[in-house]
């Protein structure tokens, strides 16, 4: 089997990154091990920046989110005795897509279909080889036989458990690496959100967030102990312990309902460089991690996308690798800035065991300089609804 890129992990970055390729007469072949129901089972985060949805118009996906995303011109910091409306377009004349991540895959795999594009399902010890050299290659294993794949280049797209970030050679990858000492919670209910806008809440039971993925589904968050399960948390004490960390108002608005979803995430913020060695280019969760206060774990991969999809089309189309060869610097740059943002919205609104009195007074501080400040506003809104490319 040859193609042109190999692309290995079908979450979101591997089908944008191939869909995009696809409309401009790039062949892939994309290698994913789960099953297509697996992947359209995963239930993730929601908010899409401009260049996001932009990405997907550019792949031929826009309709659905066009005609179903909801449009947020702003989202409200709740903390502190105050609530905080942080408006998005008056400050940065942008705003933010809501839209679920589970629906921007469905919409890629439909497209996918469409476009007779090759996609290998349940592909087990996929390896790249030789990615130093001219002739990269892929192995994997399917229907219980030992496949070849060929290729002029490799895109690892295959999450942060996949194989590809372990075959830049572990002397030259440098990995950072911050985790927290919580989890986020998180109940999905068929119940009308509580506000038309998101709600991002520090108390002192910790964070709470309020997020929604339509006008009949719901999608509430707290934070929660590491050592927790999801079953230890039945329904009505995941209600009650949110409406104590809400504004009173708020709580009282909250309609609640059985959770058709429960799991917990830990948070963790991670970054992988280079994101390129020789024919391998790191896409997505396979290079970083954000903990997902800021909402930027698919906008992020969405970024890497955007500048891989440039590159190779660069190379293909005008046999100009300047793109290929800055690939790494270009993204990285990106990454780190919404790397801050999402541990600066992290350690702004979460309790922390270790936290001291001076720490939370620093917090209020800080809380108190965002509500008076338009140039604080101003911050916290250009990096919520997307820095540019
Ligand atoms: N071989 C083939 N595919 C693999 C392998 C492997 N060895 N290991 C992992 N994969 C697949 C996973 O099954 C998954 O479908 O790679 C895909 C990676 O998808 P994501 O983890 O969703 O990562 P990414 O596409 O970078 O999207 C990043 O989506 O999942 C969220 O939290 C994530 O919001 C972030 C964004
Ligand atoms: C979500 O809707 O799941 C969501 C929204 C915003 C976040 C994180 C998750 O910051």
């Amino acid at each position: 089997m040859r193609t042109q890129v190999a692309i290995i992990g079908g979450g979101p970055a591997g089908l944008l990154l191939s869909q995009l390729l696809h409309t401009n007469g790039i062949d892939t072949v994309l290698l994913e091990r789960r099953t297509r129901e697996h992947v359209l089972s995963r239930i993730r985060a929601g908010v899409l920046e401009s260049g996001t949805v932009a990405l997907m118009q550019q792949a031929g996906v826009g309709e659905r989110v066009n005609d179903e995303g909801q449009v947020h011109e702003g989202a409200v910091i709740a903390a502190a005795g105050r609530m905080q409306r942080i408006d998005f377009s008056k400050l940065t004349g942008r705003h933010v897509t809501i839209y679920g991540q589970t629906e921007v895959t469905r919409d890629l795999y439909e497209a996918r279909d469409a476009a007779e594009a090759v996609t290998l399902h349940e592909c087990a010890g996929v390896k790249p080889h030789d990615i130093d050299t001219d002739a990269p290659y892929v192995t994997f294993l399917q229907g219980g036989k030992v496949h070849r794949l060929d290729c002029e280049f490799i895109a690892g797209c295959d999450g942060f458990h996949g194989p590809c970030r372990q075959a830049i050679p572990e002397a030259r990858r440098t990995e950072y690496e911050k985790t927290y000492p919580f989890g986020w919670l998180g109940v999905l209910s068929e119940t009308p959100p509580v506000a038309s806008e998101l709600i991002y809440a520090g108390s002192e039971r910790g964070f709470a967030l309020c997020s929604m993925r339509n006008e009949t589904l719901s999608r509430y968050y707290v934070q929660c102990a590491l050592s927790d399960s999801p079953e230890d948390w039945d329904d009505d004490m995941f209600w009650d312990e949110l409406r104590r960390r809400l504004p009173e108002e708020v709580a009282a608005n909250l309609e609640t309902g059985p959770s058709v979803e429960k799991s917990i995430a830990p948070l963790r913020s991670f970054v992988c460089e280079p994101m390129r060695w020789g024919r391998l280019f790191l896409c997505g969760d396979a290079a970083h991690i954000v903990p997902p206060t800021g909402a930027k774990g698919l906008n992020t991969a969405a970024s890497d996308v955007h500048y891989l999809f440039q590159a190779l089309k660069a190379h293909f189309q005008n046999k100009n690798d300047a793109l290929l060869d800055s690939y790494s610097t270009d993204a990285l740059a990106r990454i780190w800035k919404t790397e801050r943002f999402s541990w600066w919205m992290t350690n702004l609104l979460h309790r922390y065991p270790e936290q001291t009195p001076f720490d939370i007074a620093l917090q209020n501080a800080e809380l108190d300089y965002i509500a008076q400040s338009t140039a604080a506003q101003q911050a916290l809104a250009e990096n919520y609804v997307g820095l540019p490319y």
